[in-house]
């Protein structure tokens, strides 16, 4: 296939063999990765694959020892996360990692600062997240750490979302939660998607996964082993047997 029509439009993230390293130990070897403009893009893998690693270094938690990572046409390598998210890039990271203490509304506000500092469009930014998510409205003075899983990823999503992101990356949206709150959470993100935002969603439903996204990446011990459209990963033997034969 022509390279140029695997992706349907210019990259928005490119990603080129990117590395990753901690003290010794190489988690991320030589990874490549694309995710164009308005695209829902997946990766699935083992534990201990490297898909956080590859994540943090995309989105500038930690700082990558090789490749180079672009965003938007400007290289953004090694750049940190909070210069990223004024970009357009912003990361929901494996694990939630909602500030347990603050209201669930003044998370909201923390995530759209970074966007604007005027007071109306912080408010507003906050009211498109009770929209998105009404069960965090009912919430709002709530410490975040009393929420239910669900509801922290909830908060998480539209933490990153008040910062007007292009491209949302999630690290492993279904950690954790019950199979009703993905049955509501797999949807939103579909519908984000069609409005425009592109997804970098890792994830280890596989399943669930391939059905959301457009294409998909599949990485095994630091590097990209496959790759292609959701629909053809969902039937590729390989895949099928690896990841999605237990579920
Ligand atoms: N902070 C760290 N220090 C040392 N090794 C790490 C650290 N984080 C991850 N690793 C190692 O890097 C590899 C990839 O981990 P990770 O990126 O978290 O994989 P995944 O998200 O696919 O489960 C694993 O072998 C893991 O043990
Ligand atoms: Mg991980």
């Amino acid at each position: 296939m022509n390279p140029a029509t695997v992706s349907p439009s210019p990259a928005l993230l490119k990603v080129t063999d990117l590395g990753v390293s901690y003290g010794r130990v190489r988690a991320v070897q030589s990874v490549s990765l694309e995710v164009g403009e308005g695209e829902f893009v997946a990766m699935i893998g083992s534990n201990g694959a490297g898909k956080s690693s590859t994540m943090k270094a995309i989105s500038g938690v930690l700082e990558p020892v090789a490749g180079r990572v672009e965003f938007n046409g400007t290289d953004v390598t090694g750049q940190p996360s909070h210069r990223l998210v004024r970009q357009g890039l912003a990361m929901v990271p494996e694990g939630r990692q909602v500030f347990a203490e603050q209201s669930v509304e003044d998370n909201l506000r923390l995530g759209a600062f970074v966007f604007s500092r005027t007071p109306k469009a912080i408010d507003e930014a906050v009211e498109r997240g009770f929209a998105l998510f009404p069960r965090l409205a009912e919430r709002r003075a709530q410490a975040a750490g009393s929420l239910s899983g669900g509801e922290q990823q909830m908060l998480a999503i539209a933490r990153g979302l008040a910062s007007r992101p292009r491209l949302l990356v999630i690290d492993e949206l279904s950690l954790g939660l019950a199979p009703r709150v993905l049955d509501m959470l797999f949807p939103v993100l579909q519908q984000l998607n069609r409005e425009g935002l592109a997804i970098l969603l890792v994830e280890q439903l596989a399943t669930q996964a391939l059905a959301v996204s457009h294409r998909a990446y599949v990485m095994e011990t630091g590097r990209v082993t496959l790759q292609g459209s959701a629909r053809a990963l969902a039937q590729d033997p390989a895949v099928r047997q690896a990841y999605l034969g237990r579920h």
